[in-house]
């Protein structure tokens, strides 16, 4: 019996004039001149490949099972590998053994092809996976070219995510989903009814992180997180995957250097592990180099405010800056680049008040460039006892969800900081998506929970 391999061994030449069997799903077909000659496209996780059925190798019966198989039936072909030039790739499969494992019926054929993929927005631009119709059939639009392409980036990037703190001596550390209290603000909770009482699906890993900051003292995460955000934006979800990370001892520039590091790190790897479909995306590899190799400036949020207000963008000190006024900024950039000391009026009580002028806290956003905007927030936390129940009340925050993490304090609390990166949001970016929901497989928004 001939050996089981993959397509993507075949177009690199491995199994060159070999017999050899491949399993996979038909991506297309199409006839030859005469009809005692067939092309099919089959696919695996791998690639796909030219197979040419001829009638006289393959015999009547053969034959029309090969001829007849739809797209999207699961199949297993064997065949010799042969060079040709013609053939997408170099190589085709010259059809020897044709079995058919799951056939798709021809009164309902695989609903989505060329033209359902190749749907316009009201501005005339490519909507990639962006119609209703590929929405309400994203369980099929998977395995089509583009969205593949994003799932292996997106792999790689959770891949790099977890090296890069494993690597560094971080501890990887699970906080609940269902919490009491809300990290980011009140207006972004979803709330839950928990038996006799109501919980909330957590907006971020973080105060249970700064928890267990005595304990272990670098800590790191990718789990889910939940904002019930309304805006309809590119770069918005109400469920999204949350790189987290939270360090004893540390000061807002340290925690900036594994924010950079991190970024850097998945960029790299990127361009090691997934040239090909970074290819296939068109997406400019020197930029991602550039992403890679250079290091992040960094500028205070008073001095944004400047540059915005010079660029005649109406803006007031002390409001958080928008994705609109995020993407002004961003255009003065080839790189990321940091905003630090936002006014304490636009940040929640956790961020730690610059002891050098009450006025800010000692944090950062990070934003890619390109028109991207805020890929991570972070900073140093407010750690002593005192402080915190100051910042607290001044919010008009109640204290009771929060007893624990105002205990973290009052049994020796110490200086630390952490970050969050949206990891939707950077695959997004580094793949040049025109939409986050293109990275993530079954996009949750405020519109959508199905399929
Ligand atoms: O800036 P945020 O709200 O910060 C926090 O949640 C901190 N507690 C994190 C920490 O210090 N441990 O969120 C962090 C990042 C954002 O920069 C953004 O990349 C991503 O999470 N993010 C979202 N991504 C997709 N959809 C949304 N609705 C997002 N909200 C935040
Ligand atoms: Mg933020």
């Amino acid at each position: 019996m001939a050996k089981t391999v993959w397509i993507g061994d075949v177009r690199k030449g491995v199994y060159d004039d070999q017999e050899i069997e491949i399993k996979g799903w038909i991506t297309r077909s199409s006839y030859g001149r005469s009809n005692k000659l067939r092309f099919v496209v089959l696919r695996d996780s791998t690639g796909t490949l030219q197979c040419v059925g001829k009638l006289d190798i393959l015999g009547e019966e053969l034959f029309s099972m090969f001829n007849d198989a739809l797209v999207e039936s699961s199949v297993v072909f064997s065949g010799t590998v042969l060079r040709n030039e013609r053939a997408p790739g170099g190589r085709e499969l010259s059809m020897t053994g044709v079995e058919i494992i799951g056939a798709v019926d021809p009164e309902r054929p695989f609903p989505i092809n060329k033209e359902s993929l190749e749907v316009l927005d009201e501005d005339g631009e490519l909507m990639p996976g962006g119609s209703e119709f590929l929405l309400n059939h994203r369980h099929l639009f998977l395995r089509t070219s583009r969205m593949t392409t994003m799932l292996k980036l997106r792999s790689s990037a959770f891949g790099a995510i977890h090296r890069y703190f494993r690597e560094r001596d971080f501890i990887e550390y699970q906080a609940p989903n269902f919490v009491a209290g809300a990290v980011e603000g009140g207006s972004t909770l979803f709330e839950v009814p928990y038996f006799d009482k109501v919980a909330y699906l957590t907006q971020s890993w973080q105060l249970y992180a700064e928890a267990a900051m005595p304990a272990l003292e670098r800590l790191y995460t990718i789990a889910p997180s939940f904002r019930a955000e309304e805006s309809r934006t590119r770069r918005h979800l109400t469920e999204f995957w949350h790189a987290e990370m939270e360090m004893a001892w540390a000061t807002n520039d340290e925690i900036m250097t594994h924010g950079e590091g991190v970024v850097r790190h998945i960029a790299r790897t990127l361009l090691d592990e997934r040239e090909d479909e970074l290819t296939l995306l068109e997406r400019d590899l020197d930029k991602l180099a550039r992403y890679a190799d250079s290091p992040y400036p960094r500028m205070r949020y008073d001095e944004a405010v400047e540059i915005l207000q010079a660029k005649g963008v109406e803006v007031e000190w002390g409001e958080d800056l928008d994705y609109t006024k995020e993407k002004i900024l961003t255009q003065d950039f080839d790189v990321p680049h940091f905003l630090t000391h936002y006014p304490k009026i636009a940040k929640p009580f956790y961020h730690r008040v610059d002891p050098d002028d009450e006025k800010y806290v000692l944090c950062h956003d990070l934003l890619a460039p390109e028109g991207y905007g805020e890929i991570i927030g972070g900073g140093e936390r407010t750690w002593s006892e005192e402080e915190i129940l100051k910042r607290i009340d001044e919010e008009g925050t109640p204290r009771e969800p929060y007893q624990f993490y105002i205990d973290v304090r009052s049994y020796g609390g110490v200086p630390h900081g952490g970050f969050g990166l949206g990891v939707d949001r950077v695959v997004s970016w580094l793949a040049g998506a025109t939409h986050i929901r293109e990275v993530i497989p079954f996009p949750r928004t405020s519109r959508r929970v199905t399929p």
